[in-house]
């Protein structure tokens, strides 16, 4: 039966906080004009298909709500509840640590339902709301006006999202791995010949030495260099990469884990996009990423993309973004029982977030 609301909120309640008055006048002033259904408990969590959800979270002064940590269970469980879903999330805390991190925490775990998620899909308040300093700034208010704007255009955000959908889709495939010996870029070969028939694929190769990392300019440098799509270390980056990020409908990211974390070319070129970030958007872009690690980990480095390409860069997060493995020795990917099947699902999830379906 179609839902008649337009859309619905999931607000887990531990009945151990203070009630937190800001946020909800933050959300009552957001929400204001729509109709819309609540969940306050975990065991209300049932499967969706295809609505529109705003997750709010209150974490208090110690980063904890318990329902929260009940809900997440229930999510963990349940790997298609939230098909065709799309979220937002909107976090408060009286404390300046925890916003980010536990609203990455519920953005993977929603993604990992099946929910996919608009740029920039986060707007958080930490106890002294200076996170919204420059963003006041800019929109000419004070920290708390900034904060009323961002979470009313959140929720417009949420309703108005629609996935673009292309006749051919152009993938980037971004790596810094050595095609000898890796077992990403062996996994990514997986993926690839299942879309490549109907899509424009570009590999772009970041190999050791030839990123520099992020300068560290100040704003108005960084942001003359990004008006004619420059960045003050020039190189690659301009030459190769910003040309193909412009150009393409999905950037997947091919990343082995070190130390639990990207590495230093991969870092270096999420870094870099801000020039180019200072006057581009990348709200019409999908990002994926690939994954291998030698033991384990896989969720901290596709957190790492995700917070750092969708949460803050605006790259849209297709529902099931990033395929995760295990593997250590040279090609050992390949001894994976069930590797050519996940490689297989993987790449049709992706075509199924990015092409259009011919006409019947
Ligand atoms: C510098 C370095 C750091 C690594 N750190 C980790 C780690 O923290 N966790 C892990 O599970 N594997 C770690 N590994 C192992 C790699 O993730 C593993 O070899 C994987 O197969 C890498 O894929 P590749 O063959 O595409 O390079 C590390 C490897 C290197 C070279």
């Amino acid at each position: 039966m179609q839902n008649e609301t337009d859309f619905l909120i999931i607000m887990p309640e531990d009945d151990e906080q203070q009630v937190n008055e800001r946020q909800l006048m933050i959300l009552n002033q957001a929400i204001e004009g729509y109709q819309v259904e609540i969940w306050r408990k975990a065991e209300e969590f049932t499967p969706v298909r295809n609505r529109r959800i705003l997750f709010v979270l209150n974490l208090g002064s110690d980063g904890i709500n318990v329902e929260y940590q009940r809900l997440l269970r229930v999510m963990r469980h349940s790997p298609e509840s939230l098909k065709g879903c799309v979220g937002s999330i909107l976090v408060d805390a009286d404390s300046e640590l925890y916003t980010k991190a536990e609203a990455r925490e519920l953005v993977f775990a929603a993604n990992l339902c099946g929910c996919m998620f608009p740029g920039k899909p986060l707007v958080e308040g930490t106890a002294s709301l200076d996170n919204f300093l420059i963003q006041a700034r800019n929109l000419e208010t004070d920290r708390m006006g900034a904060y009323k704007k961002l979470a009313r255009n959140l929720i417009e955000q949420l309703i108005a999202f629609e996935l673009p959908l292309h006749e051919r889709p152009k993938v980037l495939a971004i790596h810094a791995s050595n095609r000898a010996t890796s077992n990403t870029l062996t996994l990514w070969g997986k993926v690839k010949q299942h879309i490549e028939q109907d899509c424009d694929v570009q590999e772009l190769s970041l190999q050791n030495g030839s990123v520099v990392d992020c300068n560290g300019c100040p704003y108005q440098t960084c942001r003359h260099f990004g008006e004619t799509y420059n960045c003050f270390y020039g190189g690659v980056i301009v030459e190769a990469v910003y040309p193909a990020i412009l150009e393409c409908d999905a950037l997947i990211v091919l990343c082995p884990n070190y130390n639990d974390a990207v590495s230093a070319n991969i870092s270096a070129f999420i870094n870099r996009l801000t020039a180019l970030f200072s006057r581009t958007r990348f709200y019409n872009k999908a990002v994926f990423c690939i994954v291998v690690s030698g033991y384990s980990g896989g969720d901290i480095v596709a957190k790492q993309i995700m917070g750092a390409l969708n949460m803050n860069k605006t790259f849209l997060l297709p529902a099931n973004f990033s395929l995760l493995a295990t593997a250590n020795d040279p090609f050992s990917i390949n001894k994976i029982a069930d590797i050519d099947q996940r490689a297989e699902d993987f790449a049709q999830n992706m075509l199924r977030h990015l092409r259009k379906e011919p006409d019947a």
